[in-house]
Protein backbone atom coordinates (compact mmCIF):
# COMPACT_ATOMS: atom_id res chain seq x y z
CA UNK A 1 0.00 0.00 0.00
CA UNK A 2 1.80 3.57 -1.05
CA UNK A 3 -0.18 6.57 -1.14
CA UNK A 4 -0.26 9.92 0.90
CA UNK A 5 -1.35 9.70 4.44
CA UNK A 6 -0.40 12.72 6.28
CA UNK A 7 -3.81 14.22 5.88
CA UNK A 8 -4.99 10.81 8.11
CA UNK A 9 -8.74 10.44 9.40
CA UNK A 10 -9.27 8.18 11.96
CA UNK A 11 -10.70 4.97 10.58
CA UNK A 12 -8.23 5.89 7.07
CA UNK A 13 -5.72 3.07 6.72
CA UNK A 14 -2.45 3.54 8.58
CA UNK A 15 0.37 4.80 6.88
CA UNK A 16 3.19 2.71 5.44
CA UNK A 17 5.49 4.30 7.68
CA UNK A 18 3.01 2.81 10.74
CA UNK A 19 3.18 -0.62 9.59
CA UNK A 20 6.68 -0.77 9.15
CA UNK A 21 7.02 0.68 13.18
CA UNK A 22 4.55 -1.82 14.06
CA UNK A 23 6.61 -4.61 12.12
CA UNK A 24 9.95 -3.52 14.46
CA UNK A 25 8.10 -3.38 17.41
CA UNK A 26 7.05 -6.91 17.40
CA UNK A 27 9.98 -8.13 15.87
CA UNK A 28 11.53 -6.67 18.90
CA UNK A 29 9.17 -7.84 21.57
CA UNK A 30 9.11 -11.39 20.17
CA UNK A 31 12.93 -11.27 20.13
CA UNK A 32 12.81 -9.91 24.02
CA UNK A 33 10.48 -13.10 24.29
CA UNK A 34 13.01 -15.34 23.15
CA UNK A 35 15.86 -14.16 25.68
CA UNK A 36 13.55 -13.55 28.59
CA UNK A 37 12.85 -17.42 28.18
CA UNK A 38 16.61 -18.42 27.38
CA UNK A 39 17.21 -16.77 31.14
CA UNK A 40 14.40 -18.56 32.74
CA UNK A 41 15.70 -22.23 30.86
CA UNK A 42 19.85 -21.15 31.84
CA UNK A 43 18.52 -21.02 35.72
CA UNK A 44 15.55 -23.39 35.61
CA UNK A 45 17.21 -26.75 33.62
CA UNK A 46 15.17 -28.66 35.34
CA UNK A 47 11.48 -28.92 36.90
CA UNK A 48 9.42 -25.91 34.81
CA UNK A 49 11.73 -26.36 32.00
CA UNK A 50 9.79 -28.32 29.87
CA UNK A 51 6.88 -25.90 30.37
CA UNK A 52 9.11 -22.92 29.45
CA UNK A 53 10.59 -24.78 26.17
CA UNK A 54 7.47 -25.30 25.02
CA UNK A 55 6.56 -21.36 25.23
CA UNK A 56 10.37 -20.30 23.59
CA UNK A 57 9.00 -22.50 20.75
CA UNK A 58 6.10 -20.44 20.02
CA UNK A 59 8.34 -17.47 20.62
CA UNK A 60 11.06 -18.66 18.15
CA UNK A 61 8.33 -19.37 15.79
CA UNK A 62 6.76 -15.72 16.19
CA UNK A 63 10.50 -14.22 16.01
CA UNK A 64 10.92 -16.16 12.83
CA UNK A 65 8.08 -14.31 11.12
CA UNK A 66 8.43 -11.36 12.04
CA UNK A 67 12.36 -11.34 10.67
CA UNK A 68 10.87 -12.78 7.30
CA UNK A 69 8.48 -9.99 7.21
CA UNK A 70 11.32 -7.49 8.04
CA UNK A 71 13.36 -8.39 5.49
CA UNK A 72 10.80 -8.88 2.89
CA UNK A 73 9.83 -5.16 3.44
CA UNK A 74 12.91 -3.93 4.14
CA UNK A 75 12.54 -3.08 7.47
CA UNK A 76 15.55 -2.22 9.99
CA UNK A 77 15.17 -3.96 13.09
CA UNK A 78 15.03 -1.53 16.23
CA UNK A 79 18.42 0.49 17.10
CA UNK A 80 17.54 -1.34 20.76
CA UNK A 81 18.28 -4.54 19.28
CA UNK A 82 21.74 -5.23 21.61
CA UNK A 83 19.96 -4.10 24.47
CA UNK A 84 16.61 -6.48 24.54
CA UNK A 85 19.61 -9.02 24.56
CA UNK A 86 20.78 -7.98 27.64
CA UNK A 87 17.72 -6.83 29.50
CA UNK A 88 15.57 -9.57 27.50
CA UNK A 89 17.94 -12.67 29.56
CA UNK A 90 18.11 -10.38 32.83
CA UNK A 91 14.60 -10.27 32.92
CA UNK A 92 14.35 -13.95 32.54
CA UNK A 93 16.86 -15.31 34.55
CA UNK A 94 15.71 -12.83 37.66
CA UNK A 95 12.77 -13.72 38.01
CA UNK A 96 14.04 -18.02 37.31
CA UNK A 97 16.08 -17.35 40.24
CA UNK A 98 13.47 -15.88 42.87
CA UNK A 99 11.48 -19.34 41.90
CA UNK A 100 9.68 -21.24 39.42
CA UNK A 101 6.27 -19.39 40.24
CA UNK A 102 7.99 -15.80 39.62
CA UNK A 103 9.16 -17.17 36.35
CA UNK A 104 5.77 -17.92 35.79
CA UNK A 105 4.17 -15.04 37.00
CA UNK A 106 6.74 -13.09 34.51
CA UNK A 107 5.61 -14.35 31.29
CA UNK A 108 1.67 -13.88 32.60
CA UNK A 109 2.70 -10.02 32.59
CA UNK A 110 4.61 -9.80 29.84
CA UNK A 111 1.81 -12.06 27.79
CA UNK A 112 -0.62 -9.38 29.44
CA UNK A 113 0.79 -6.38 27.72
CA UNK A 114 1.34 -8.36 24.40
CA UNK A 115 -2.38 -9.31 24.22
CA UNK A 116 -3.56 -5.53 24.70
CA UNK A 117 -0.37 -4.82 22.14
CA UNK A 118 -1.84 -7.20 19.22
CA UNK A 119 -4.82 -6.55 19.69
CA UNK A 120 -4.43 -2.64 19.51
CA UNK A 121 -2.49 -3.19 16.38
CA UNK A 122 -5.02 -5.33 14.70
CA UNK A 123 -7.46 -2.61 15.29
CA UNK A 124 -5.21 -0.19 13.79
CA UNK A 125 -4.54 -2.19 11.14
CA UNK A 126 -8.18 -2.26 10.47
CA UNK A 127 -8.99 -3.65 6.58
CA UNK A 128 -5.25 -2.56 5.57
CA UNK A 129 -2.90 -5.89 5.23
CA UNK A 130 -5.26 -8.37 5.79
CA UNK A 131 -2.20 -10.84 5.91
CA UNK A 132 -0.47 -9.51 8.24
CA UNK A 133 -3.62 -8.86 10.57
CA UNK A 134 -4.42 -12.35 10.71
CA UNK A 135 -1.02 -12.82 11.98
CA UNK A 136 -1.03 -10.58 14.57
CA UNK A 137 -4.58 -12.31 16.07
CA UNK A 138 -2.88 -15.70 15.85
CA UNK A 139 0.24 -14.82 17.42
CA UNK A 140 -2.31 -12.84 20.33
CA UNK A 141 -3.51 -16.10 20.98
CA UNK A 142 -0.53 -17.85 21.30
CA UNK A 143 0.30 -15.52 23.65
CA UNK A 144 -3.15 -15.75 25.17
CA UNK A 145 -2.53 -19.45 25.74
CA UNK A 146 1.28 -18.71 27.24
CA UNK A 147 -0.59 -16.62 30.28
CA UNK A 148 -3.15 -19.32 30.82
CA UNK A 149 -0.40 -21.91 31.10
CA UNK A 150 1.60 -19.83 33.15
CA UNK A 151 -1.22 -19.25 35.34
CA UNK A 152 -2.17 -23.23 35.43
CA UNK A 153 1.40 -23.55 36.50
CA UNK A 154 1.21 -21.78 39.79
CA UNK A 155 1.94 -17.93 38.32
CA UNK A 156 -1.08 -15.95 40.74
CA UNK A 157 0.51 -18.64 44.31
CA UNK A 158 3.89 -16.78 43.68
CA UNK A 159 4.96 -14.80 46.29
CA UNK A 160 5.47 -11.22 45.53
CA UNK A 161 3.09 -11.61 42.32
CA UNK A 162 1.47 -8.20 42.11
CA UNK A 163 5.11 -6.72 42.66
CA UNK A 164 6.05 -8.77 39.80
CA UNK A 165 3.65 -7.98 37.73
CA UNK A 166 3.68 -4.50 38.07
CA UNK A 167 7.57 -4.33 37.40
CA UNK A 168 7.54 -6.36 34.31
CA UNK A 169 4.33 -4.90 32.65
CA UNK A 170 5.84 -1.15 33.47
CA UNK A 171 8.97 -2.33 31.86
CA UNK A 172 7.57 -4.41 28.77
CA UNK A 173 5.48 -1.06 28.19
CA UNK A 174 8.50 0.82 28.04
CA UNK A 175 10.43 -1.51 25.72
CA UNK A 176 7.28 -1.31 23.51
CA UNK A 177 7.11 2.48 23.34
CA UNK A 178 11.48 2.83 22.68
CA UNK A 179 11.23 0.11 20.51
CA UNK A 180 8.47 1.31 18.25
CA UNK A 181 10.16 4.57 18.44
CA UNK A 182 13.94 4.16 18.12
FE1 LIG B 1 5.31 -14.34 20.87
FE1 LIG C 1 4.34 -15.73 24.40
Amino acid sequence: MTGDFSRGLPGDPPPAETIARMLRVDHAGEYGATRIYQGQLDVLGHGRAGVIRQMAETENRHLARFETLLGARRVRPTLLHPLWTVAGYALGAATALLGERAAMACTVAVEEVIDEHYQRQAEQLGEEDPALREALLSFRDDEIAHRDLAIREGAEESSGYDLISAVVKTGSRLAIWLSTRL
